[in-house]
């Protein structure tokens, strides 16, 4: 196995009126892709739409959860000194308020106005959306789900992820408790990487780290782990792109790569930051309902020749990458009263400047 000396320093200043294009960093110290042939949704012929994550959490048929693990653990020990094998398990949070606003109002009116406030007045979905009681059935229910598969030698995650929002959260503590928390077995650590696509959305704008640590004692934060008590990453007028979700998502796995060496890890996230990740492990598009969890086999070969250098990059935030064109969008269910203005929208040009510092040492023993 190689043996890597990493020190990953991600700072992410909000810096504004830098307009410039995105630009990705040119050198990278490892290649992701995903192993086939373990999970139905990693199998070009399974149509997300009818694909039930419930029916075994999609393992083929033609495999026990014993001789999976058997067989990820074969690929590792077999496996060049570059390369790494693991197993995600990337889950979305259970239904929020903002998921039942959504279906509420439509598309088209919660992008362009609904997502924009805070609440209806008989419903609140933001800051950071609650789940509903609906989302804790489910997410109790994916516990059961979890105990039953115990009985076939199911291999429990070694780490948890969560992204630090509470719908998310609290799908883990529903999902994990009595198996992972309470027995001590684990303790999740809040990831900022892990949260959903920052910007405009209410919904999307995290609660304090005091609060969160209040409210969940038996997690962890990462390192640096923003205090403030507001959300600094989140603004009301531009939205992180799909490219900026997926530098994100990749650095993400770059420091669970480099920092944990737990073969089975559980991510508890959202829709956008999943995506990005399925996106930066090769992964096709899958998209996940609300409470679904899918495993993933991901394979890292790194870089021995790899020469750390200081990345610059910035990723341009904004224009939305969900907001439509409001003026059609604008129905009668939208108060008259309300001066939203697109332009203000499309036109916000300010850079979410991302430092990475990475520096590797590769020592082959
Ligand atoms: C199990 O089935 C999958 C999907 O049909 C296939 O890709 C894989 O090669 C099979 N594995 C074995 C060991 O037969
Ligand atoms: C799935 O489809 C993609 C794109 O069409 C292709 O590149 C890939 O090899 C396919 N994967 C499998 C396992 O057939
Ligand atoms: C607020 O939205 C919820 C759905 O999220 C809906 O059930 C409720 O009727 C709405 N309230 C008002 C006052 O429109
Ligand atoms: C939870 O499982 C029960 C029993 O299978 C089912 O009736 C219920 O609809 C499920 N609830 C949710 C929210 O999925
Ligand atoms: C990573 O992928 C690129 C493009 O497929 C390839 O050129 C490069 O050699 C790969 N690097 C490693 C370390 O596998």
């Amino acid at each position: 196995m190689v043996s890597f000396t990493t020190s990953l320093l991600t700072s992410i200043p909000l810096v504004a009126s830098v307009a410039s294009a995105f630009s990705a960093p040119a050198a990278h110290y490892g290649n992701y892709s995903i192993v086939n042939g373990f999970f139905k949704q990693s199998d070009n012929s399974t149509d997300p739409k009818t694909f039930d994550y419930k029916e075994n959490l999609g393992l083929q048929d033609n495999l026990t959860w014993s001789e999976f693990k058997d067989q990820i653990d074969d690929l590792n020990a077999n496996a060049d000194l570059r390369v790494d094998y693991k197993v995600f398990f990337f889950a979305r949070h259970a239904e929020g308020y903002h998921n039942v606003a959504q279906d509420y109002y439509g598309d088209d009116a919660w992008n362009c106005y609904y997502s924009l406030i805070y609440g209806n007045g008989t419903s609140e979905w933001g800051p950071d959306a609650y789940l509903t009681e609906k989302g804790e059935a489910a997410a109790v229910n994916n516990s059961k789900l979890i105990k039953s598969l115990i009985a076939d030698e199911f291999p429990l995650p070694q780490a948890f992820y969560s992204s630090p929002f509470t719908r998310a959260a609290d799908t883990l503590v529903l999902t994990w408790k009595d198996l992972v928390l309470d027995t001590g077995y684990a303790s999740p650590i809040f990831k900022e990487s892990l949260r959903e696509t920052i910007g405009l959305h209410t919904c999307d704008q995290r609660r304090s780290k005091a609060y969160l640590s209040a409210r969940y004692p038996q997690f962890q934060f990462e390192h640096g782990f923003i205090t403030a008590e507001t959300d600094l990453l989140w603004t009301k007028d531009e939205q992180e792109t799909d490219e900026g979700k997926f530098y994100r998502a990749r650095s993400f796995l770059d420091d669970v790569f480099a920092s944990d060496d737990s073969t089975i890890v559980s991510v508890t996230a959202h829709s956008g930051i999943i995506a990005g990740l399925l996106s930066a492990v090769g992964h096709r598009k899958f998209s996940l309902a609300t409470g679904a969890i899918i495993p993933v086999v991901v394979k890292r070969e790194s870089r021995v020749d790899f020469v750390p250098v200081q990345q610059d990059f910035s990723v341009t935030i904004g224009p939305s990458s969900t907001a439509p064109t409001c003026a059609t969008a604008i129905s009668s269910t939208i108060p008259s009263d309300i001066a939203y203005s697109t332009t203000s929208v499309n036109e916000a040009k300010s850079v979410l400047t991302v430092t990475t510092v990475v520096s590797a040492t590769a020592t082959s023993n």
